[in-house]
C-alpha cells in the first residue's frame, strides 16, 4: 500500500495543531488502531473517512484524551492529552450524542446551562450567537424533545462550542440525517471554521468527505491509507475514469485485469465478476479491449458507464476492495451508549 503525501499548501495555514504518530490501540487481542500517523493544520476541516469499524472513533477519543493509546504520541496544540488532559479539554469542544440532551429544556436554556457549567460566557447575547451559529434562531424557544434529528445534532454542536474551543471534534455528525438536514449541518460546520476553529470530523459518507472537508484521511483497519485534499486523492490515482458494467456471463479475471490502460479491477467479491468496476488511465483504449473481450466470450454488457474517478475509487485503489459501510445498527448504538457514559 502506498500513502500519498499531504499537501499543506492547500490549507489556510500550514501550522499543525494536532500531530499523532505511531498510534496503537488494542481491545483485548483486537487491534483497533494500528500505527496511525496524522497531522491536522490550524483552520482546516479535517475528515476521517472510513467504513464502520475502521477505528475512527477510537482515534478521535485518543486525541480528545478520553482513551489512552497503547503506543504512540499525540500533541494537541503542543499538549499531551494523556498527561495534560485538563489543559487539552479547555481547548477542545466535543459533540455529545444528542440523545443525552435534556429533553424538557428549551434550546436557549440548554445552551445557557452548558455555558454556565463550563464557566464560559452565558450572557443572553452569547447564547443567541451560539444558537445563530448552528442556524436554530427560530427554534431557540423550542424544547429539545420537539426537534428533528438534524436539529438535535445542531444543538449538540452548539453545546460543543460554548467554551469557544480552538478545535471542534464531531463524530459522525450527519449519520442518520436526511439529505436536507445533512446539507444544513455542512453549512454549520463551515460557519464554525469561518469563526476560526479547526474542525475534525469522522464520516462514512464519501460525498460528505468530498464536499465538506479540506483534507481527508482515508482509514481502513486501523490505519490511514491515504491523506490529502479530496481532489489530490483522486488525482493520485492517475485514473482517467471508472468503467462499470454488469456482465451476462463470466469473463476471465486475468484478462480483465490485463486490459490496456486498466489499473484496478473490482468484481464485488464475485468470481464471475457480474458487477464489474474497472479503473483506467485511458477509458477509450480500455473500452475497446473490454468490448473485444466480451464479444469473443459472447458476454453481454448491461448498464455500461464511464465516470470520473471519485473517493470510492480512491478507497478501492488503496485498500484493494470496494467501499462498503457495513455494521449492524445495534452494534453502533451500543457503542454510542458506551461513549456517552464515558463523556458524561
Ligand atoms: N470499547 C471497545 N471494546 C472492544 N472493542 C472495541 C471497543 N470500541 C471499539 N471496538 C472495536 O474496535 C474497532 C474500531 O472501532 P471504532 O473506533 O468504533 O471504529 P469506527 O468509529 O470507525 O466505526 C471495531 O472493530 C470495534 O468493534
Ligand atoms: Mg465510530
Amino acid at each position: 500500500m502506498t500513502t500519498t503525501a499531504s499537501d499543506p499548501s492547500t490549507v489556510p495555514t500550514a501550522e499543525p495543531i494536532i500531530e499523532a504518530q505511531g498510534l496503537v490501540k488494542r481491545y483485548g487481542g483486537h487491534v483497533a488502531v494500528n500505527g496511525l500517523d496524522l497531522t491536522v493544520y490550524t483552520g482546516e476541516i479535517f475528515g476521517i473517512l472510513g467504513p464502520n469499524g475502521a477505528g475512527k472513533t477510537t482515534t478521535l477519543e485518543m486525541i480528545e484524551g478520553l482513551r489512552a493509546p497503547d503506543a504512540g504520541t499525540i500533541r494537541v496544540a503542543g499538549l499531551d492529552p494523556a498527561t495534560q488532559g485538563d489543559a487539552v479539554r479547555r481547548l477542545i469542544g466535543v459533540q455529545l450524542q444528542s440523545t443525552s440532551l435534556f429533553d424538557l429544556l428549551t434550546i436557549a436554556e440548554l445552551v445557557e446551562l452548558f455555558a454556565g457549567l463550563y464557566g464560559a460566557d452565558d450572557s443572553p447575547e452569547r447564547v443567541a450567537a451560539l444558537i445563530a451559529m448552528v442556524g436554530l434562531t427560530e427554534k431557540r424557544r423550542a424544547r429539545v424533545d420537539q426537534l428533528s434529528g438534524g436539529q438535535r445534532q445542531r444543538v449538540a454542536i452548539a453545546l460543543a462550542l460554548v467554551n469557544q474551543p480552538r478545535i471542534v471534534f464531531l463524530d459522525e455528525p450527519t449519520t442518520g440525517l436526511d439529505p436536507v438536514a445533512r446539507r444544513a449541518l455542512w453549512a454549520t460546520v463551515h460557519s464554525i471554521r469561518d469563526e476560526g476553529a479547526t474542525v475534525v470530523l469522522t464520516t462514512h459518507y464519501m460525498e460528505e468527505a468530498d464536499v465538506l472537508c479540506d483534507r481527508v484521511a482515508v482509514m481502513d483497519h486501523g490505519q490511514i491509507v491515504a491523506c490529502d485534499t479530496p481532489a489530490a486523492l483522486v488525482r493520485s490515482l492517475r485514473a482517467d475514469a471508472t468503467i462499470r458494467a454488469r456482465l451476462s456471463g463470466p469473463l476471465p479475471m486475468a484478462e480483465l485485469a490485463a486490459l490496456p490502460s486498466a489499473i484496478a479491477l473490482d468484481c464485488g467479491g464475485d468470481e464471475r465478476c457480474a458487477d464489474l468496476r474497472l479503473q483506467t488511465t485511458d477509458a477509450q483504449t480500455t473500452l475497446i479491449g473490454l468490448l473485444a473481450l466480451a464479444t469473443r466470450e459472447s458476454v453481454a454488457l448491461a448498464g455500461l458507464t464511464t465516470a470520473q474517478a471519485t473517493l470510492e475509487d480512491v478507497f478501492l485503489h488503496y485498500t484493494g476492495r470496494a467501499y462498503e459501510v457495513g455494521e449492524p445498527a445495534a452494534e453502533r448504538n451500543e457503542r454510542r451508549g458506551r461513549r456517552r457514559r464515558g463523556i458524561n
